[in-house]
């Protein structure tokens, strides 16, 4: 096919340098967009005057037609084209011929990518926010199912103090929730148009960007043509809030793969969402947490791919610039297809409450509300938590846990020690003294349910 730019040039493109050279393997992806930002900019063009109303509603008419017949299969987007912009055009000029040839009056690619990148990951970033609804839907599922399943919480993976289950899915509630937030920032951010900035430096036309803008659901527009088509950083400012959603994803997969273990057994994973080992045939994998921490390592590529190819680019446009869309979806798509597998593998989690309940009793994880009784009895904490060292170290000694050390045994190390001492230190009683806000006690627990309730609306 020619070139549209074809004109300037002697000879025709080398057959490697023209496949090289095309992006829309890449950005076919975004023919949606590319048809919607250029029926709003026929309907500008209409309006100012630039062309006419006739011609304006032709366009407008041809495009749709163009986007049903993509949409129903009937036309393929041809492979051998350079990208998604040259492509939808050559398609309206073969259906309209002239007429079809004014629409890329007052603008350029520069500001038609720019443009349309920004208007799929708006789409996009609304589906990613759904997906981590529904991911944090199936946590306070867990959560409300285990508000009074102890086990133990963790400091240095080392037992530290009794929590609830619940209280531990929530953490990840919470991340997640701040996960929607930062994408909802970087949204607004991005939500301005470019589309008129053209090349670089604007237009001769007398062009209204604010009517394409609105046209369009933006906010507003880019101020600085020159910016308006160099800006990648609402790409980075997604891609790294994707990175951090992996980051959370990856360290509650960690966990999950732990906590599935012989040596945790904590949760089992439902069989549908584990696989086979090809030559143990006891194995049960947590393939898909598995997989979740190691595609980590990909979006952090991602990010750090576009990163790279942006630094040391002058403005405006360069051609470096078309990586970024393949950083940018291979970011997005594996955001999604890890949001994806999640929410069913936690929902159908099942919890083995016996489990965690005696790995809690085993690791003097009730020290601390040992050394709060000997305080709350009048003894400094410093000394308290002396004193308590000595104990535990003593019941290791003796095999034996603080549970079980007999009176006269803590008699010799305090006379503030009395028997109501067992009950103080019961895993029951020190989850359900925790009532300090935000801690493991069940009204922070309830109020942590509500709060991600209201985030996964
Ligand atoms: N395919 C190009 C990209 O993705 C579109 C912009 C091309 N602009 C240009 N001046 N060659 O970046």
């Amino acid at each position: 096919m020619e070139k549209m730019w074809a004109g300037r040039f002697a000879k025709a493109l080398d057959k490697k340098a023209d496949d090289f050279n095309s992006s829309i393997a890449t950005d076919k992806r975004m023919y949606r967009q590319d048809i919607t930002g250029s029926m709003a900019h026929a309907a500008m063009l209409g309006k100012q005057g630039i062309i006419s109303d006739e011609e304006s509603k032709k366009i407008i008419e041809c495009l749709a037609g163009i986007l049903a017949d993509i949409d129903e299969g009937k036309l393929e987007i041809d492979p051998e084209a350079e990208d998604i912009h040259m492509f939808v055009e050559s398609v309206l000029t073969k259906r309209l011929g002239d007429t079809g040839k004014k629409l890329h009056t007052a603008r350029s690619r520069n500001d038609q990518v720019a443009l349309d990148i920004r208007l799929y990951l708006r789409d996009e970033s609304e589906e990613i926010i759904s997906l981590i609804k529904s991911l944090i839907s199936a946590i306070v599922k867990q959560a409300e199912m285990h508000k009074r399943t102890i086990m133990p919480g963790y400091t240095h993976l080392q037992r530290a103090q009794p929590i609830t289950f619940a209280h531990q899915l929530l953490t990840y509630g919470m991340m997640l929730s701040r996960d929607i937030t930062r994408i909802r920032d970087a949204v607004a951010r991005m939500n301005v148009s470019p589309i008129g900035s053209c090349a670089l430096a604007g237009t001769t036309y007398d062009t209204d960007r604010y009517f394409e803008a609105k046209e369009l659901g933006f906010d507003g527009i880019t101020l600085n043509s020159i910016d308006g088509v160099s800006d990648r950083d609402f790409c980075l400012e997604l891609m790294s809030a994707f990175a951090i959603i992996m980051m959370h994803l990856s360290r509650f997969s960690e966990e999950i793969i732990l906590w599935s273990s012989w040596e945790f057994k904590f949760i089992e994973l439902d069989d549908s969402f584990t696989t086979g080992s090809s030559i143990m045939p006891q194995k049960k994998n947590s393939d898909m947490a598995e997989l979740v921490r190691g595609k980590t390592g990909r979006v952090y590529g991602d990010l750090m791919a576009l990163l790279t190819t942006l630094k040391g680019l002058p403005l405006a446009y360069n051609k470096d610039m078309q990586e970024d869309k393949d950083a940018m979806f291979d970011s997005l798509d594996t955001v999604k297809a890890c949001l994806e597998i999640f929410a069913p593998m936690i929902d159908t989690m099942r919890a083995l409450p016996e489990n965690m309940y005696n790995a809690a009793g085993k690791g003097f994880i009730n020290a601390t509300d040992l050394a709060d009784y000997l305080t709350k009895k009048g003894m400094p904490f410093r000394t308290a938590y002396k004193n308590v060292g000595e104990i535990v170290a003593e019941c290791i000694e003796k095999n034996t846990v603080l549970d079980k050390l007999p009176l006269e045994a803590y008699k010799a190390h305090s006379d503030l020690f009395c028997d109501d001492l067992y009950k103080e230190i019961s895993l029951e009683t020190c989850v359900e003294k925790r009532i300090s806000a935000g801690g493991t006690g069940l009204s922070s627990v309830e109020a942590q349910i509500e709060f991600l309730k209201k985030a996964a609306e």
